[in-house]
């Protein structure tokens, strides 16, 4: 029996954080046993940002840092398969053709570029590629057909568009019944899964900084935003950063009057994620409720879990970090089992499109 396979990965913007932990990349480590997984690094992705393409090297260097966080986490490259975007070459093909299925019109609805439209200040300043990058990641996606996508919360619009281009292509090259349930694409003669998205533990993990001054909510952490804690990070960095965080300003003192909301303070949303020692979180959060604890005690103790998760993991990316060479392997050979598996799937694509006039060998894999 083969196990299910699982596709999603990250674009190389930067080493990750704990962000990225919750939301998905510790996942991905647990499920590593029960499938087979496919961890993609979409370094074309990365150039959709006008300024990584006056820096190229830094998106290189980023696709090293991702690598290393990866296996410094406890991704297992024996079992799990990490590998670089593009050197997919079907990856691109499946592209081309899926920008066939997509409206124009529907692409731009999309709310996560709407989003990062907005969020990036982009106006009307983007290139072609900017969308085309969330029918690439159809791509990246289906290229695998996976059973499942573990991904954060903002990628469900993505993962929607994905679902329904599986179903468009299935529908009109499959003659799939449109009536077909979501679950049975593929039983039903469908090249492609109508895929599943798995959200993280945590949705949103909020940064080390103070609320957005127009909206007053806590930011996400984000590594543009300058509020992340890094799997990478040293116990000195992550005692900084948590020693400096934004806490409630408005807590009470033990003399006021009522209680503190703990929401309010994003130490607990820290301490209720991280820390395994619930007894100690509700115990200090009732205190703190009533103003008997001050944020320093509270922060030394979240240095205290953060490093604990952190140092194991930073330790390790030291020790890989030693053959970089060995790293660049990982990913060659990772590519290499990707591939396989990608032009596997491009075939059965152009043979439901009426293209498949004969197989192709891709060599040097
Ligand atoms: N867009 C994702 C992100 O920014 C990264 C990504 C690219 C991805 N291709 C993917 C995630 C395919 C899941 C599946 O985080």
């Amino acid at each position: 029996m083969s196990k299910p396979r699982i596709l999603t990965g990250d674009t190389p913007t930067g080493r990750l954080h704990l962000g990225h932990w919750v939301g998905s990349l510790e996942n991905r480590v647990a499920m590593q046993a029960a499938y087979d997984c496919y961890f993609i690094i979409a370094n074309v992705h990365a150039f959709t940002a006008p300024s990584r393409l006056e820096n190229p090297g830094e998106v290189r260097q980023s696709v090293m840092d991702i690598t290393l966080d990866y296996l410094a986490a406890g991704i297992d490259p024996t079992v799990s398969t990490i590998f670089v975007q593009s050197e997919i070459p079907a990856i691109a093909e499946l592209t081309f053709l899926f920008a066939m299925l997509i409206p124009f019109n529907r692409l731009m609805r999309n709310p996560t570029l709407k989003d990062e439209i907005r969020d990036k200040g982009l106006g009307e300043n983007y290139s072609f590629g900017f969308p085309m990058y969330a029918v690439g990641q159809c791509a990246d996606i289906l290229a695998f057909r996976p059973a499942l996508v573990p991904v954060g919360e903002d990628q469900l619009p993505h993962l929607e568009l994905c679902r329904e281009v599986g179903r468009r292509f299935d529908q009109l090259f499959c003659k799939v019944d449109p009536h077909t349930q979501d679950k049975d694409y593929v039983k039903a003669g469908g090249v492609f899964p109508v895929i599943e998205a798995k959200l993280g533990r945590v949705r949103r993990l909020v940064g080390t900084g103070a609320p957005s001054a127009e909206t007053g909510q806590l930011l996400k952490m984000s590594k543009s935003l300058n509020n992340s804690i890094f799997l990478s990070d040293d116990p000195d960095a992550v005692k900084k950063k948590v020693m400096g965080m934004y806490t409630d300003p408005n807590r009470k003192r033990a003399t006021d009057p009522g209680e503190t909301d703990a929401e309010k303070n994003p130490l607990w949303a820290y301490h209720e994620t991280f820390n395994p020692d619930t007894a100690w979180v509700s115990e200090y959060q009732a205190k703190y409720k009533a103003g008997g604890v001050g944020d320093v005690e509270v922060k030394r103790k979240l240095v205290e879990v953060l490093v604990a998760l952190i140092e194991p993991m930073r330790q390790r990316r030291l020790e890989f970090e030693k053959d970089m060479g060995a790293v660049l392997n990982v990913l060659k050979q990772g590519t290499a089992k990707a591939n396989v598996v990608a032009e596997e799937t491009l075939y059965m694509a152009k043979e439901a499109m009426g293209q498949g006039y004969w197989r192709r060998e891709l060599r040097g894999l």
